[in-house]
């Protein structure tokens, strides 16, 4: 019987604006990441509120710079000063690839000239790696735009900005090229495009929906730059995309619901897989968006070729939930997750919810496998994937069952995907420590591994293994044998 083959990348996940802390030490510049206000008044599934970053909120956060409760990106969990420590217990778990991303301000603190100690950093991380024998797996934008290019260009809506990035990305293999064999570009381009978010909405949420087309479109070029430099300067090395990939059901199996299931999937996952993967847009969503008034990309000769010339080496995923459509009328009132005659977003009876309200389908990821390797017939990793909830100490323990039970069943659905014939590498949990959520603080916690902190960010920052990191470590031993 096929299981994970001999190799199989078992990792643990991470990004350095969730984690690193260490915000102004070492000669890094701001990141838009800094000046992200905790929101815990924001209802939690209000996705474009919670991670909002206006021109007023970067206004404050500049008068703040001592102020790390209201900002609590700028401390993370500190892995900036623990990374040694980090990288020990990523070891003794047995860890065969570590997911981290390179931060663009710690290595070019204005957005284009290149600070020694940032690189200096992320040399010292891969020197622990390199000793614990873990594989790098790292990621070049992962929400950390610098704030000068913000300042400079208006971030993702200039051109300039994907230039700006080809120097980054350079850089970064001209120094990590005989280190790093596995890069990932942009984080979750198809979550940026649905929800913005992350310093893309300078301007507010609408103004962010006006130009999402344009932002999306700079992504996509920056991601195939970097695909292209990459193959030209490190030629061993894999590139590739990250998704956020979240399938769609039909509430029912009226022909309308299927339809609206099919149109929501469409505009959340394959618009965005076909422009990365295939460099084609899908017409009949751009003339959608058309119509809705949203500016349509500045598309200049050379753009498509470029887009379709790039050839990505895999595929990563990111699953947590799946989503439930209806057909709703086009008389119903516009809301989030609704375009009226299309698709409305509903509750999935069949599922249980995680408590913040995200739907847990384990099926749903070997859907997920399935389906992108079908159409890209591509290797695939899934670079994230894991189970939030409140945690707290009880006698030295943390005895997180609810995640052992979730990565099991997820896991399962992997192995079962692999024996359908999907070619699956690698397997990373989000994540490998308890980090800053996206928009929920820190009170929202993945991580195997607990560390004391809170929302407000104090505490001890003491590390202390969960029952799952133990449960992870002994499937690693067997190659998820004992599953
Ligand atoms: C993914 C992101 O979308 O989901 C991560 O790549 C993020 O950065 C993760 O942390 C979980 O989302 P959240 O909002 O719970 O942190």
């Amino acid at each position: 019987m096929r299981t994970f083959p001999e190799g199989f990348l078992w990792g643990g996940a991470t990004a350095a604006n969730q984690m690193e802390g260490g915000w102004n030490e070492g000669g890094k510049g701001w990141s838009v990441s800094d000046c992200a206000r905790a929101k815990f008044d924001v209802d939690v599934k209000n996705y474009e509120k919670q991670n909002e970053i206006t021109s007023k909120d970067i206004e404050e956060a500049l008068a703040h710079p001592e102020d790390m409760v209201n900002y609590p990106k700028r401390h993370g969990n500190d892995f900036y000063h623990h990374y040694k420590e980090d990288i020990q217990m990523l070891k003794e778990m047995g860890a065969k690839a570590f997911r981290f991303s390179l931060s663009w301000p710690r290595i070019l603190p204005d957005g284009e000239h290149v600070n020694p100690a940032g690189i200096q950093f992320y040399h010292k991380v891969l020197d622990e790696l390199e000793q614990s024998g873990i594989e790098p797996i790292a990621t070049l934008y992962h929400y950390d735009l610098p704030l000068a290019l913000h300042m400079r260009y208006g971030g993702w809506k200039s051109r300039k900005t994907i230039l700006a990035f080809q120097i980054f990305t350079k850089r970064c293999f001209q120094e990590f090229g005989t280190r790093i064999k596995k890069f990932l570009t942009i984080n979750e381009p198809d979550i940026l495009f649905m929800y913005g978010g992350h310093g893309l909405d300078l301007d507010g949420t609408e103004e962010f929906k006006r130009n999402k087309l344009i932002m999306n479109h700079h992504f996509a070029l920056a991601h195939a730059q970097a695909v292209q430099l990459c193959h030209e300067m490190i030629p061993n090395a894999m590139i590739g995309p990250v998704f956020g990939y979240v399938p769609v059901y039909p509430k029912t199996s009226n022909p309308r619901d299927v339809m609206a299931a099919k149109d929501l999937c469409d505009v959340q996952n394959t618009f965005i897989q076909e422009l990365f993967l295939n460099g084609r847009y899908m017409e009949r969503i751009v003339m959608q968006y058309e119509k809705d008034g949203i500016a349509l990309p500045d598309i200049r000769e050379g753009d498509m070729e470029l887009l379709k010339n790039s050839k990505r080496d895999f595929v990563a995923l990111n699953y947590y939930k799946s989503d439930t459509a209806a057909y709703c009328t086009p008389d119903t009132p516009p809301a989030d997750f609704c375009r009226p005659g299309y698709y409305q977003v509903c509750i999935n009876e069949s599922l249980q919810r995680t408590a913040w309200g995200w739907d847990i389908d384990p099926i749903g990821i070997r859907y997920m496998l399935r389906d992108v390797y079908d159409r890209y017939h591509l290797p695939l990793i899934i670079a994230e994937n894991g189970m939030a909830a409140y945690e707290e100490v009880k006698e030295n323990r943390i005895d997180d069952t609810y995640r052992i039970e979730y990565l099991s069943r997820h896991l399962i659905q992997c192995r079962q995907a692999i024996q359908e014939g999907v070619e699956l590498i690698g397997y990373c949990n989000w994540s490998f420590l308890d980090l800053l959520s996206t928009g929920h603080g820190f009170e929202k916690r993945y991580g195997l591994v607990y560390i004391d902190q809170n929302n407000e960010s104090s505490g001890s920052l003491k590390r202390i293994a969960k029952q799952s990191y133990y449960w992870y470590q002994n499937l690693i031993r067997c190659n998820g044998g004992n599953l």
